[in-house]
C-alpha cells in the first residue's frame, strides 16, 4: 500500500516536474532545489523580521500600533518587510511541505538517509511553532483567536499547573510581560529552529542550502510584488472583552485551529503525536534493502583523498597509514554511512582499464560491481556490435530503463551511478574502439539521485575535476544526455542524432604517439 502510495506520488511529482522543466531548464527547475529554498526563505524571514523588531512594541496597546505604524506610515519599507516576512514564511511551509513529500515519493528517506528525514520532522514543529508565534504578536483579531485556542490547546496537557487560558480571560487578565515573553520566544524558536537545521545537512557532504542564483532572484521579486499588490495587513485590533467572530485566517499555518474547533484538543495532541510518530519510523517501514558498502584495498590506496572529497555523504575519512607504505594517509569507510553510489569508485586513479599483468583492483571498489566485470562486460558487449556507428549506452538505475532499448548497433550497461564509471573507461572503449562513441545517461541535470554524480562526471570530462579525461580522448564521441527516467523517447532520438555525427566523423583513428605506446607494451592490450 504505502509503495503504491509512493509509486503514485513519485508519477504525480515527475508529470509537475515535467512542466517546470519546460520553463525552468532541469538545470533550474525549483522542485530539485526546494531544501535550499526553504534555507533561502528562513533568511529572508530572519533579515525582514530583524528590522520589524527595531520597531516592535513589546505591549498590549504597543504590540498593534507599532505593526499599524510600520503598515500604514511606512508602507514603502517598513510594510514591504512586512510582507516579505509573511509571505517568505508561507514560502518556507510551502518549500519544506514539498521538499519532505518529494523525498518520500523519490526514495530518498530511507538507508543512510534516515539522519536527514528524522531530523526533517522537528523542523515541522518549530517552523509551526515560529510562524503561529509571528501572527500572535500582532495583536489583532486572528492573534486573539490564536491565543484562546492555544491555550485551550496546551491546557489540555495535563502538565500545565496554571491554566494558561486565565491570560485571555478579559483585557484586565492580560499583562505586559506577556507580550515580552512572546518577543522572546519568537526569536528563540526561530534560532532552535536554525539549530535544527544545521544538524539536519550534518550527514551530508557541501549540502545545498543556497538555491541557484536565478531562483533566489526570481522568488524574491515574486515576493516584492506581491507585497505591494497585496500587502500584509491586520485585522481589528484585539479586544479580549468580546469574543472573535469571524476573522481571515493564514491557512498556510493556522488550519490546525479549525481542525481542533470540529474536533477537540486532544483529538489535535493525538492527531499530531500520531503523524509525527508515523513519520519518524517511516525510514523502517520497510527499512531499505542496503548494498554492500565499498571496500578499500590497501594494496592499490595512495592516499591521494579524491574519494573523500567526492562522496556526497561524507562516508569516506582519511586516516594516518596503517600498513607501513610509504604514503601519509589512507581511506576509511565507515560502512553504515555509505549509499553504494560508487562516485568515490570513478573518483579513483588507480581504477584504471589500461592494467599491464597486474589484476584490475582499484584502491576502493563496490563489491557488488567489481571493476574488473565491468571491463570484461565492455569487452564482450561491444563485441557484438558492428560498422562505424557503434554506441556503448551507460546509465543507471534512475534514468531511462536501459533493459528496454534495443537499437541496432548499440549496447547498453547499467552502473549503479553514471559517475561511477572512472573516466580512464571511456578513454579504453574509444581508443580500443570497442565502441565508435559513448553515451552517459542517468537522472535529471539538476536533480542527480546520488546528489552530484553529473555535478561530478560533468567535471572530470571538462577537466576541471580530477581523474580528468585525458585530452587524447576526442569529445565529439561522448554524449551526455540527462533526462530521467520518463525521457525514454527522446533518448532514442538523441542516440540515433549521435550515430548520424559518428557516420560523419567515421572510423577513430588514435594518435600516433598511441600507437607506438601499445606497439612498445607499455599498455596493455585488450
Ligand atoms: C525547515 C525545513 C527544512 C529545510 C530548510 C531543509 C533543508 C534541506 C537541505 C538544504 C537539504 C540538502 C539538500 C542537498 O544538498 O541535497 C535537505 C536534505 C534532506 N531533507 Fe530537508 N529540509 C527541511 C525539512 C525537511 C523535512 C520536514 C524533511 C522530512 C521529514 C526533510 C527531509 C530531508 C531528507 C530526507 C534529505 C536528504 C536528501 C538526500 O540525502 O538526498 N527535510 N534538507
Ligand atoms: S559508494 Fe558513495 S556513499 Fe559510499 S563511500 Fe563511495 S561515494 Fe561515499
Ligand atoms: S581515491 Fe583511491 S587512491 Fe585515492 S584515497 Fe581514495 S581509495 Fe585511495
Amino acid at each position: 500500500m504505502l509503495n503504491w502510495l509512493r509509486l503514485s506520488g513519485r508519477y504525480l511529482f515527475e508529470h509537475l516536474e515535467a512542466v517546470f522543466n519546460v520553463s525552468f531548464g532541469d538545470r533550474y527547475n525549483p522542485f530539485y532545489y526546494l531544501g535550499s529554498l526553504a534555507f533561502f526563505f528562513f533568511w529572508i524571514v530572519a533579515v525582514s523580521g530583524l528590522y520589524l523588531y527595531a520597531f516592535f512594541e513589546t505591549s498590549m496597546l504597543g504590540a498593534y500600533s507599532s505593526i499599524e505604524y510600520l503598515t500604514v506610515d511606512q508602507w514603502y519599507l517598513g510594510g514591504v518587510f512586512r510582507s516579505l516576512h509573511r509571505y517568505a514564511s508561507d514560502a518556507m511551509v510551502i518549500t519544506m511541505g514539498l521538499h519532505m513529500l518529494r523525498e518520500l515519493v523519490m526514495d530518498r528517506y530511507r538507508g543512510v538517509r534516515w539522519f536527514s528525514w528524522f531530523t526533517g520532522i522537528p523542523l515541522i514543529w518549530l517552523v509551526y511553532a515560529s510562524g503561529i508565534g509571528g501572527y500572535w504578536l500582532v495583536w489583532d483579531q486572528m492573534a486573539q483567536y490564536i491565543a484562546v485556542m492555544t491555550s485551550e490547546w496546551l491546557d489540555w496537557l495535563p502538565i500545565i499547573n496554571e491554566p494558561m487560558a486565565r491570560n485571555f480571560i478579559n483585557q484586565a487578565s492580560l499583562s505586559d510581560r506577556f507580550f515580552s515573553l512572546l518577543a522572546f520566544l519568537h526569536i528563540g524558536i526561530p534560532l532552535m529552529l536554525l539549530l535544527v537545521m544545521w544538524i539536519h545537512i550534518q550527514r551530508l557532504s557541501n549540502p545545498r542550502t543556497n538555491p541557484p542564483r536565478v531562483l533566489m532572484v526570481g522568488s524574491i521579486l515574486a515576493m516584492l510584488v506581491l507585497s505591494l499588490i497585496k500587502p500584509a495587513v491586520s485585522q481589528a485590533p484585539a479586544n479580549l472583552d468580546l469574543s472573535v467572530s469571524t476573522i481571515d485566517i493564514d491557512w498556510f499555518y493556522l488550519f490546525v485551529y479549525p481542525l481542533m474547533e470540529k474536533t477537540s484538543a486532544g483529538t489535535l495532541w493525538i492527531l499530531a503525536s500520531a503523524i509525527s510518530l508515523f513519520l519518524a519510523l517511516l525510514p523502517w517501514m520497510p527499512p531499505l534493502l542496503r548494498k554492500p558498502a565499498v571496500v578499500v584495498n590497501l594494496d592499490n590506496c595512495n592516499g591521494c583523498e579524491r574519494c573523500y572529497e567526492d562522496c556526497p555523504y561524507s562516508a569516506i575519512t582519511m586516516e594516518p597509514r596503517s600498513d607501513g607504505l610509504d604514503f601519509e594517509k589512507q581511506a576509511m569507510v565507515q560502512d553504515s554511512m555509505c549509499i553504494s553510489c560508487g562516485l568515490c569508485v570513478g573518483a579513483c586513479p588507480t581504477a584504471t582499464p589500461f592494467r599491464r599483468k597486474t589484476d584490475l583492483i582499484p584502491g576502493i571498489e563496490l563489491p557488488d560491481h567489481p571493476l574488473k566485470a565491468l571491463r570484461e562486460a565492455i569487452i564482450e558487449q561491444t563485441a557484438t556490435l558492428e560498422g562505424d556507428q557503434r554506441v556503448l549506452l551507460m546509465g543507471c538505475d534512475y534514468g531511462v530503463n536501459l533493459d528496454k532499448v534495443a537499437l541496432p548497433g548499440v549496447v547498453a550497461i547499467k552502473l549503479p551511478c553514471v559517475a561511477a564509471l572512472p573516466p580512464s573507461f571511456l578513454d579504453f572503449v574509444i581508443s580500443r574502439k570497442h565502441a565508435d562513441g559513448v553515451l552517459l545517461t542517468g537522472c535529471h541535470a539538476g536533480d542527480c539521485h546520488e546528489r552530484f554524480g553529473i555535478e561530478w562526471l560533468e567535471q572530470r570530462l571538462a577537466g576541471k575535476r580530477d581523474p580528468m579525461l585525458r585530452k587524447r580522448v576526442p569529445r565529439e564521441r561522448i554524449v551526455t544526455f540527462w533526462a530521467g527516467e520518463e525521457g525514454g523517447r527522446k533518448l532514442l532520438a538523441e542516440v540515433s542524432r549521435f550515430q548520424q555525427d559518428l557516420a560523419v566523423l567515421g572510423p577513430y583513428t588514435p594518435p600516433q604517439s598511441d600507437v607506438r605506446r601499445r606497439a612498445s607494451g607499455t599498455e596493455e592490450s585488450a
